[in-house]
């Protein structure tokens, strides 16, 4: 099917040929502006015009011998992970049995999004103690209540944080010549976000308000439960999962993301625990998916995960694992390696999307 998008094309030529006047000023603007409030919307011309990208330093941390660089707040992305990796490392450094790793990476992460809820939102707004949570104290404290052999119903871990699954979020992984990397994770929220286009410009509108907690305690459309820190206000940007990622090994770098809504943080820790273990970046982006964010206190799981030895080893310890019946994700991986200076790039199977290599990829 050949689709053409004319309105489109002449909005990205105006972001082309003037940057972000193009869009944010101009006919463009006027455009959007004119298309929400004949639809009874409120955005006024201001809005757009004082809309500004903020450039924030990543978060950074450490597994197995890697430097992990990732998505800072407004995205829960890089903190939720890199948090449960720390909860990791401590258990001998990282080095865990396969048969307890699945066990331990859901504590870890029933934890680590549990502060989700409880500390995260847009940083313009709210002061998150991220220093504290990314810290080695902290991962000893909220290790110390796993117990090996069993798992923690999420209601022993005090305040609530909550799935349903959306579409529509879209991630490059990139590397140049030259060795520039790309980790770019974008995102309209819902399938065809708003499921609005104001006229004449092919732009379809995001519904990413629902990325906000609309109040304590109501989870959105995935299933998250916030709190005030990411209650919706004037100028505020919602917490995001998005976790584009770079993995610094000595020896290689990894670059990784997909879509998925709540479930992008797990996906890519998952994908970063194969490539702590050197695993083919075939295998990142392929293997079988589980799932848990606090609330609700399940392990979500693609339906091959069910007969699994991990699930096995789960349910012996506790663990509810349900199928949520399909496979989720759409992981695009790419890994350098320096010594031979190789790079090899996978894309997910489950979704649309390529890996390319070399003049291939030009
Ligand atoms: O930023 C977020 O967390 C959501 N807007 C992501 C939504 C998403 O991944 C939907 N696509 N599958």
């Amino acid at each position: 099917t050949l689709i053409r998008q004319p309105d489109l094309a002449r909005v990205l030529e105006a972001l082309a040929e003037q940057g972000r006047d193009g869009f944010y000023q101009g006919p463009v603007a006027e455009k959007l502006v004119r298309g929400v409030r004949e639809a009874g919307g409120i955005w006024t011309k201001q809005d757009l015009n004082n809309y500004r990208v903020k450039e924030r330093a990543p978060v950074v941390g450490h597994y197995r011998g890697a430097r992990i660089v990732t998505a800072p707040p407004p995205s829960a992305g890089g903190l939720v992970m890199l948090e449960a990796l720390n909860i990791l490392n401590e258990f001998n450094g990282g080095e865990i049995s396969e048969d307890l790793l699945p066990h331990l990476t859901v504590e870890a992460w029933r934890r680590a999004y549990q502060d989700r809820g409880r500390y995260m939102g847009d940083p313009d707004f709210v002061s998150i103690p991220v220093d504290n949570l990314l810290s080695k104290s902290y991962a000893e404290q909220r290790a110390a209540s796993i117990k090996l052999d069993k798992a923690t119903p999420s209601s022993e871990l005090g305040e609530p944080v909550a799935t349903g699954e959306g579409f529509h979020t879209t991630h490059f992984s990139v590397l140049d010549g030259a060795g520039n990397r790309v980790a770019a994770t974008l995102s309209i929220n819902l399938p065809f976000g708003s499921g609005f286009m104001p006229a004449g410009t092919g732009v379809i509108l995001n519904n990413e308000m629902d990325d906000f907690s609309a109040k304590p305690g109501s989870p959105n459309a995935y299933g998250l439960v916030g709190s005030k820190a990411n209650a919706v206000a004037p100028g505020k940007r919602p917490l995001s999962s998005m976790t584009p990622t770079f993995v610094e090994f000595d020896d290689r770098v990894a670059i990784l993301g997909t879509p998925g809504g709540s479930r992008i943080i797990t996906m890519v820790m998952l994908g970063v625990l194969e490539a702590a273990n050197d695993a083919p970046v075939d295998d990142w982006v392929s293997r079988v998916r589980f799932h848990h964010q606090f609330l609700p206190d399940q392990v979500q799981a693609e339906p091959a995960f069910l007969g699994t030895e991990a699930a096995k080893s789960l349910r012996l310890r506790g663990h509810d694992v349900v199928s949520v019946d399909r496979e989720y994700g759409n992981m695009q991986a790419i890994l350098w390696r320096h010594e031979d200076n190789s790079v090899t790039a996978a894309s997910d199977p489950r979704g649309i999307g390529a890996a390319r290599v070399g003049a291939d990829a030009d």
